[in-house]
């Protein structure tokens, strides 16, 4: 089984159900609010250790309430938080999040502790990155701090997995450069790329300007289309199942974490590995929540 670490953002989620979207203007009575454990980061890092990978995770939470409650949810899930500290006069990173009946989403979140970590501190961490097959890191927290822990993981010959999300412009070459394997959504690929993705040719193409970059593995996700893969010049699109969504909230990073517990490093199952995290996404989108949706390994196995 493979060693993970996470690199990035620990949120405590704040979910309001709703019929419907407000418009602009529009007061409107929920059908429930409840907090769960959020963060792209820490969503992943759930989804890799509960898929039973040794999982590590480098981040930060504030010295507040929703600090000390994603502190106690990760430790319980056994995830090793050596790398977390937690920042004094400063807020534990939250997301308030909108769903609607049709299982789409609206979320605004608050980076807080998230963003405040650092170069130095990530080097500090240096012994956890250079112990994994994988680090992994999103868009959460600091580039600055993701282009460190991706420089001293690959000096290690550890791959690094860059999941560019949410969308930011101007990324960095510099961080595309220290970059093994990529996984942005549409919207992120175009905005990296200029690349309009509409069919497998131009997701080819945005492949491409990946590939010249140094990046070996591209996925491509196409929400409930699956996604499209491209790898030592071979490329193709891997459906998802199809379930009815309530909540797609963390199916990306469901996606991404569990398929990290079964990626060989030399990506030569990359197919496989993204069937397992299809299976694991297709269970997170059927449950309301980030990390409460997050299935575990025994859930997923072939004949379920
Ligand atoms: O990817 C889902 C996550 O995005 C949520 O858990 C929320 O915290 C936001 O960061
Ligand atoms: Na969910």
């Amino acid at each position: 089984m493979n060693t993970v670490t996470i690199i990035g953002s620990i949120n405590l989620d704040r979910t309001i159900r709703v019929k419907q979207m407000p418009k602009p203007g529009e007061t409107m009575h929920t059908k429930e609010i409840f907090s769960a454990g959020g963060g792209k980061g820490a969503n992943q890092a759930v989804a890799a250790q509960r898929s039973e990978a040794k999982t590590n995770f480098i981040g930060a939470v504030g010295d507040d309430d929703a600090g000390k409650v994603m502190m106690d949810l990760l430790k319980d899930e056994k995830i090793n938080l050596d790398g977390v500290k937690t920042i004094e006069n400063e807020s534990t990173g939250q997301a308030y999040i909108v769903v609607d009946d049709a299982g789409e989403n609206q979320i605004m979140i608050h980076a807080g502790a998230n963003a405040a970590f650092d170069p130095d501190y990530v080097a500090q961490q240096k012994a956890l990155i250079e112990q994994s097959d994988f680090v992994i890191a999103q868009f959460e927290s600091s580039i600055d701090s993701t282009v460190a822990a991706f420089r001293i993981a690959q000096n290690a010959g550890v791959r690094t997995i860059l999941n560019p999300a949410p969308a930011l412009d101007n990324v960095p070459e510099e961080l595309l450069k220290v970059t093994d394997m990529i996984i942005p959504n549409e919207t992120e690929t175009e905005t990296i790329t200029g690349v309009h993705v509409t069919d497998e040719a131009s997701m080819k193409k945005a492949a491409e300007y990946f590939h010249n970059l140094g990046i070996k593995a591209v996925i491509i996700t196409i929400g409930s289309k699956g996604s499209f893969n491209d790898v030592d010049g071979e490329s193709g699109i891997v459906p998802a199942f199809k379930v009815n969504a309530v909540d797609t909230t963390s199916a990306g990073d469901t996606f991404i974490g569990a398929m990290s517990t079964v990626l060989k490093k030399d990506f030569s199952n990359l197919k496989e590995a993204i069937l397992y995290g299809n299976r694991a996404s297709s269970l997170t989108v059927q449950r309301y929540g980030a990390q409460p949706s997050i299935p575990y390994k025994k859930e997923l196995s072939e004949d379920k």
